[in-house]
């Protein structure tokens, strides 16, 4: 019998797809539960489930530490925020888990990998293309895409196939939540128009339960990377676990994303990310300090088609390697330490340093010790405003003080 690898959660769709491909397919079903961090999930009772409802084996792979060092490090030194609100929690986890389930499949000899997404979003593109990057002879089955049944057929079917299955009635959200944050969306987030009520949120506290104490804290990078929190060095998945939880106290990371999918809707997400939040924030203030004007302007840029490509699914792809490689360049200088002040919801910049700081307080200071040249300025304004000056003696020449003003052309277009 030919074998197919699923990427296994848990929930009520993956536990009916495992009969369901069975079924459909008459497949043997590999189930694979990735840990990328934050679950609230026991990963035992999974496991278990999985056999039970008929996997001829369940396995469990703990990948949070090479989620760290190749999804999530690159997007925090690339600066990648998905239309400039988005730390892309989810979209970072899919090709990683997309890498596992082919490795497993190589290992187990399987024909075949399965994933639980729908046909409407993100993560299924996300999925199948790396997949077909990665291992373009396996064959893909997508069951809630193949299927069509709402969600109380779903119930009803693994009622009749006698699937256990855990408080189905109470699930209003669909979450999807890992080390780099929760992503909520569907019941009433999708009116816009309804604010998001507590209850969609899981790691952050609202206003009503946030200390009324500010809380600072010290935050080492080196070469664009996160090292220690107040001075103690720690790897990053404790990190990244303990901002989470101290930015959470505070109500920081909460975001409420009105997105462009990549398959054309709009879709209204919340999330919450305060370790994510935190850390972009501070490397950012970071960057500020160590980047030249003209590598910060750039990055910015390169920032923006990261976050696009990464979003879109295209991880592995070698646009991807080219900009990881200037990204991973442009790192270099990006050591020191920033020091932030969380508080009812906000993070703010409480000061930076760094050894390679292009701070240069003899240029900057208004005071003594003042080394800029003043009478050099004159020339170089006199430059600067060559072109403008130039083009006011000659076509500003008969503009009225009121044309000036409100940006008018003396010479307007003839009106045909
Ligand atoms: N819209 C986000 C993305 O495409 C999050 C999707 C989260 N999935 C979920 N089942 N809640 O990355």
């Amino acid at each position: 019998m030919q074998k197919v690898v699923l990427a296994y959660s848990g929930g009520l769709d993956t536990s009916v797809a495992i009969k369901w491909i069975q079924e459909k397919y008459n497949m043997e079903v590999v189930t694979l539960t990735v840990d990328v961090g934050a679950n609230d999930r026991d990963l035992n009772s999974i496991r278990e489930r999985a056999l039970e409802i008929g996997a001829v084996e369940a396995l469990v792979r703990d990948v949070k530490e090479e989620f760290v060092k190749y999804f999530i490090w690159p997007a925090l030194q690339a600066g990648a925020i998905y239309e400039g609100e988005y730390p892309m929690a989810t979209a970072l986890a899919r090709p990683l888990i997309a890498w596992n389930l082919v490795q497993i499949a190589r290992q187990e000899g399987a024909s075949a990998v399965a994933h639980g997404c729908t046909g409407k979003g993100n993560d299924q593109v996300r999925f199948d293309i790396s997949v077909n990057v990665l291992a373009p002879d396996l064959k893909i089955i997508a069951p809630v895409r193949e299927w069509r049944m709402t969600r109380d057929e779903e119930i009803k079917y693994a009622h009749q196939k006698n699937i256990p299955l855990q408080d189905v009635s109470k699930k209003h959200y669909s979450v999807d939540q890992n080390l780099w944050g929760r992503s909520v969306e569907a019941g009433v987030l999708e009116d816009p128009w309804n604010e998001a009520p507590e209850d969609a949120y899981a790691w952050t506290a609202g206003p009503e339960t946030q200390p009324n104490e500010p809380q600072y804290l010290e935050i080492d990078f080196e070469r664009g990377i996160p090292v220690a929190l107040d001075g103690e060095r720690l790897d990053g998945v404790t990190l990244i676990n303990r901002l989470n939880e101290l930015g959470g106290k505070h109500g920081v990371g909460r975001i409420d994303h009105l997105e462009n999918r990549l398959v054309g809707i709009k879709s209204r997400e919340i999330y919450e990310a305060p370790g994510a939040v935190i850390l972009h924030k501070a490397h950012n203030w970071l960057e500020d300090m160590t980047m030249t004007k003209e590598a910060a302007r750039f990055k910015t840029k390169v920032a923006a088609e990261y976050a696009d490509l990464v979003y879109n699914g295209l991880w592995f792809s070698p646009l991807h390697q080219d900009l990881a490689a200037f990204v991973a360049s442009s790192q270099r200088y990006v050591t020191g330490t920033v020091r932030v002040k969380l508080f009812k919801g906000t993070v703010a910049k409480a000061g930076s340093k760094s050894p390679k700081s292009l701070y240069n307080f003899a240029l900057a200071t208004y005071d003594t010790g003042d080394q800029y040249n003043h009478e050099a300025s004159t020339g170089f304004i006199n430059i600067f405003g060559l072109s403008l000056r130039n083009q006011s003696q000659i076509q500003l020449a008969g503009s009225t003080q009121e044309q000036m003003l409100s940006l008018a052309s003396p010479e307007e277009p003839e009106k045909q």
